[in-house]
């Protein structure tokens, strides 16, 4: 249910999961506001698509409460359905469709009508590009067309929040471009809420306002978790740098580097 009271977008708190032994998540408190873009990084494994499916709705956490828009997420995760956008990180769609008649479908389930529907379905493939590919069925398509077609399913019932897990795996430089902007601009003008996972720094410079950093089962503030680690303050490549040292990516080079011969 939506509470006059909340303005936060999302409000996580003591976030706990694990999966068997493994504590994934470690009592995330996470608050979000309207119109906020906000990123969720860290090394494979760390927990971000976890996290991501449990503010979704998909996954129950093991504690800690979720609120999305004010709505229970952990209880009533159904509720929020119209109201959120989510590319998660495998594509899962129908492939026996085209996009065309998967988009519209995607639209009626969330109550659009017919023509509504159509009309934004075409929009979304004129974005996107996929027009001349779009009456073919969806099992031929190439994997950045597939997950072209997952975001176009995310954004068409015009959502308030977007929970989108590495989204632009695989799409091309200038989609990247037009969905930035689109992206960008829905936040500032509409005040939609986005959070999004990405390895790929440039995306995250260019499109958050705030990062969050998932770091043995923490999430830590990017600007604290650079303090700790001793990294350069507020530095343009400080984000690069703390993601290898936490991922220790230059011990292991070396390791590797080490069996070649030296060549002349
Ligand atoms: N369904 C599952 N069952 C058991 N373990 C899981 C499951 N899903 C995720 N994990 C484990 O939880 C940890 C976090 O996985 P998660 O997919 O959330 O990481 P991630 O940060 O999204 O990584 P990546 O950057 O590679 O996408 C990993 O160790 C993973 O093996
Ligand atoms: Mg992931």
């Amino acid at each position: 249910m939506t509470s006059a009271v909340t303005t936060s977008a999302v409000k996580v708190a003591k976030l706990t999961h694990q999966f068997g032994e493994r504590l994934i998540l470690d009592g995330i408190d996470l608050e979000i506001q309207r119109g906020e873009v906000y990123g969720l990084l860290g090394p494979n494994g760390a927990g971000k698509s976890t996290a991501i499916r449990a503010i979704s709705g998909f996954l129950r956490p093991d504690s800690g409460s979720i609120s999305l828009l004010g709505n229970d997420m952990v209880r009533y995760p159904a509720r929020s359905r119209d109201t959120i956008g989510i590319v998660s990180e495998d594509v899962g769609l129908f492939e026996a469709v085209s996009a065309n008649e998967f988009l519209c479908f995607v639209g009626h389930m969330h109550g659009l009508n017919g023509s509504e529907a159509r009309n934004r379905t075409n929009s979304l493939l004129e974005l996107l590009e996929l027009e001349a590919s779009s009456r073919e069925p969806i099992a031929g398509y190439s994997l950045g067309m597939k997950r072209k077609v997952s975001l176009a399913a995310a954004l068409i019932h015009a959502p308030h929040v977007l929970l989108l897990d590495e989204p632009f795996n695989g799409i091309d430089a200038p989609t990247i471009r037009r969905l930035c902007e689109l992206l960008q601009q829905l936040a500032s003008e509409r005040r939609i809420t986005v959070v999004f996972t990405s390895h790929v720094t440039d995306y995250v410079r260019r499109l958050c306002n705030r990062t969050g950093i998932l770091h043995n089962g923490r999430l830590y503030d990017e600007q604290e978790l650079m303090l700790e680690v001793g990294a350069p303050h507020g530095t343009e490549p400080g984000l690069e740098l703390l993601l290898e040292r936490l991922s220790g990516a230059a011990p292991k080079i070396t390791t590797i580097t080490s069996w070649y011969q030296q060549r002349s």
